[in-house]
């Protein structure tokens, strides 16, 4: 089982950035904790970041070869991107979508998730274990066919 894990524009600046909401952990910290969850539950997981759009949707498109599912933190695109919400609807392939603060208890343009409507499911409030949550949830999905 081989899952991409894609994140969105300024989560590359995790662990400077804003970190009274997204906290201390790097990017690549949270990456190396999927990799360990990833061997337990038997899966493999690849990386992919980028600030720009079409680079997202490009990444997105390629999993249509050699992947059963995406985990994808699309950042601020989440809440207006409708080429990454096709996208995602396109590949049909299960999507996960996390995030890391609770998009519902901030300010109200981050209440709508035009993303989240074409995914399996969303994780969002846990900080970095919404990866972890995520994954697990995308890889029982997976399982289930
Ligand atoms: C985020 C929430 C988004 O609203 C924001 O634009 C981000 C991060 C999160 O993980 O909590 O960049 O996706």
């Amino acid at each position: 089982m081989r899952i991409k894990v894609i994140n969105g524009p300024n989560l590359n600046l995790l662990g400077k950035r804003e970190r009274d909401i997204y906290g201390e952990m790097t990017l690549a910290e949270i990456e190396q904790q999927l990799t360990n969850l990833a061997r337990e539950l038997g899966c493999q997981v690849d990386f992919f970041q980028s600030n720009h759009e079409g680079e997202l949707i490009d990444a997105i498109h390629a999993c249509r070869s050699g992947y059963d599912g995406i985990l994808i933190n699309p950042a601020a695109f989440t809440h207006y991107a409708y080429a990454i919400r096709d996208a995602i609807a396109a590949v049909e392939l299960p999507v996960v979508e996390v995030h890391m603060s609770n998009i519902y208890q901030r300010e109200p343009f981050r209440h709508e998730s035009v993303t989240g409507a074409v995914c399996r499911g969303q994780v969002a409030g846990f900080g970095p274990n919404s990866y972890l949550l995520g994954l697990q949830g995308l890889v029982e999905i997976i399982g289930q066919g």
